[in-house]
């Protein structure tokens, strides 16, 4: 691998092979989307807990200050909305050398396996790694599943994760489900999970987050479960503890409980 494909992969997975993703890009095709109306706002204070932060370049340049460590993974496909016809409708949306112009360490784009528009995001995908190795930009690929979240089931995320591979992406983000050792079995790169929409409890979190690993994945890639948290710094903090100080379940509530009372 070059120097700098291999020195932007090493800022994103970090020298103990795991990584805490922050994803804010939920803009683009929803809105402002609850407690992320305003980005500055929700990102400032949990970039000192991020090893990385996915997001558009609007929002990266109406709301991230320069002077940031924290590398970027930029959110390169889109043009579709909630409210559209398809989700799945994708194309990219920013150029490879914007993204080295905002000084990106990776660039991200949805695929969407088994619907009309496979091929096209497949394609998609293909080129986007091939403009992006040839100038060391590393290519995360995000099996997307729109509005059918009843799809995230181990067949059908090894078969995505796996073409997504194929085709070149040198990380992908995928949904947990049960039977998850299957799909990171069947994908030759990196694998982080997405954390999906808030779940019921803190602990649903913690625990989904440590079963991923446990199963092989390299970390998470999370939005929705810490932001719209009433406490994200805790929950942060609490996620980071899972994935870099392979905290318990257990430990990450307590260390979130601790936190969150001293934070009142
Ligand atoms: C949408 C995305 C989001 O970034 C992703 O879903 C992660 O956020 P969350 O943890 O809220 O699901 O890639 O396609």
């Amino acid at each position: 691998m070059d120097w700098g494909m291999s020195n932007r992969l090493s800022r994103i997975i970090k020298t103990d092979g795991r990584t805490v993703m922050l994803a804010v890009d939920h803009g683009y095709f929803l809105g402002p989307t609850t407690k992320l109306e305003n980005p500055h706002k929700t990102i400032e204070p949990l970039l000192p807990f991020a090893d990385s932060i996915m997001l558009t370049r609007g929002v990266l340049r109406s709301s991230v200050h320069p002077e940031t460590s924290t590398p970027i993974v930029l959110r390169v496909s889109g043009g579709t909305s909630v409210i559209g016809e398809s989700l799945a409708n994708e194309g990219i949306t920013t150029p490879i050398i914007e993204a080295l112009r905002l000084n990106a360490t990776a660039v991200a784009l949805s695929i969407f396996v088994g619907t009309p528009h496979e091929k096209q995001t497949l394609l998609n995908l293909s080129s986007l790694v091939s403009e992006g190795e040839s100038v060391g930009m590393p290519v995360l690929a995000v099996t997307a599943v729109g509005k059918e979240l009843e799809k995230r089931d181990a067949r059908y995320l090894a078969l995505s994760c796996r073409i997504a591979s194929e085709l070149g992406a040198r990380l992908v983000k995928t949904y947990y489900c049960e039977g998850f050792y299957k799909v990171v079995e069947g994908c030759p790169v990196p694998l982080v999970i997405a954390g999906g929409p808030r779940l019921e409890t803190e602990m649903d979190a913690f625990k989904m987050t440590h079963d991923a690993l446990a199963a092989g994945a390299v970390g998470v890639d999370m939005g929705r479960n810490i932001w719209q948290n009433e406490h994200p710094v805790p929950m942060i903090r609490a996620v980071n503890a899972i994935v870099h100080e392979k905290a318990s379940p257990k430990e990450a509530l307590e260390i979130y409980k601790n936190l969150k009372s001293k934070r009142k």
